[in-house]
């Protein structure tokens, strides 16, 4: 697991409750690490279609997912994935908490730690939100999306999607595409993809692109066409109405009509390209519903693959040393 800038190694650094280390970014976390998230999630894959869902693994575990900013999926499938695992579950929405009553995060995070929780899920608008709790609990600290740094799970669901369609990522072409500039999801899954040796580009309009011919060491194309040609995958981003400032785009249909993927720019990809999206989606502006709801589409699957991936992540941070996995 990865732990935050002062770590010394990517998988050392200061650690939880149990000695056991933090989920702050994918930047630095090692392939053997991911491999090893990887593969655990495809037996708690099985056990989420079972029909006994339940694993005593995290039994007597507390997990307390702390969500400061809206979530659908990542909030509900870590619920689900530590309910998954037996431990107990409390979720807390900044909006119905203290917050609002001026409590600061330092408070509030020193306030859960007096629980004795095990793993504090948190996602905020704040990048550096996760890194900054480590300071004040001993639980492990599991980042589920700071502001437009991170959101390693997301990554690792992705990664793990791509695997099971895709059989290998080494050599895999991956398209990002959108509004990179603001993705926490693009910035993980690059990190991440690229560790485990795919070939990543991403494209977007030049207002939505980190500035340069590359980032993170990736080639940047101004318009999707170039990146879409011969494509194994296709992972679209939201367009972040949210975080834009001034005026970033002219107008939502005319990034449809230039960025969004059609019909016709799928075919620009290879016949069995996969169409992906970390949702929330904009239909009808960076991807048309056809190709969203479209035999490529790979967009419930990662929604499936997140419980998988966050019970292997959990299993990872809370499990006793010795614990097996299950079946
Ligand atoms: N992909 C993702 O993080 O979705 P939510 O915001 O719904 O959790």
């Amino acid at each position: 697991m990865s732990h935050a800038a002062e770590s010394q190694h990517p998988s050392g650094g200061r650690h939880g409750r149990h000695g056991h280390r933090h989920l702050l970014e994918t930047a630095g976390l090692g392939a053997a690490d991911a491999y090893r998230i990887l593969d655990a999630a495809e037996t708690f894959f099985e056990v989420s279609r079972r029909p006994m869902r339940k694993v005593p693994t995290l039994r007597g575990k507390t997990v307390i997912n702390m969500f400061f900013e809206a979530s659908t999926r990542t909030r509900t499938s870590f619920e689900l994935a530590g309910k998954r695992l037996s431990a107990d579950v409390i979720n807390f929405s900044g909006s119905a908490s203290s917050t609002t009553k001026g409590e600061t995060l330092r408070d509030t995070i020193a306030t859960m730690e007096a629980m004795n929780p095990d793993v504090l899920v948190i996602r905020h608008s704040a990048s550096g939100a996760p890194h900054h709790a480590t300071h004040y609990t001993r639980a492990a600290v599991v980042n589920a999306g700071d502001g437009t740094h991170e959101h390693p799970t997301q990554a690792l669901l992705d990664a793990f999607t791509m695997r099971r369609h895709k059989k290998e990522l080494r050599g895999l072409r991956v398209a990002i595409c959108g509004d990179v500039v603001h993705s926490r999801v693009a910035r993980s899954n690059i990190h991440l993809l690229r560790t485990l040796g795919a070939d990543v580009c991403i494209a977007g309009p030049r207002t939505l692109l980190p500035s340069g011919p590359e980032w993170l060491g990736v080639p940047a194309y101004d318009r999707v066409e170039p990146a879409l040609e011969g494509a194994d995958v296709a992972m679209m981003l939201r367009i972040q109405r949210e975080r834009l400032t001034g005026a970033l785009l002219p107008s939502m249909r005319e990034y449809s009509r230039t960025f969004g993927l059609n019909p016709r720019r799928l075919a620009l990809c290879k016949p069995d390209c996969l169409v992906m999206h970390p949702g929330p989606m904009n239909r009808g502006v960076e991807i048309d519903p056809e190709v969203a709801d479209g035999a490529q589409s790979a967009i419930l699957d990662q929604v499936e693959a997140g419980v998988a991936v966050r019970m292997a992540v959990l299993w990872q941070l809370a499990a006793e040393p010795h614990e097996p996995l299950p079946g």
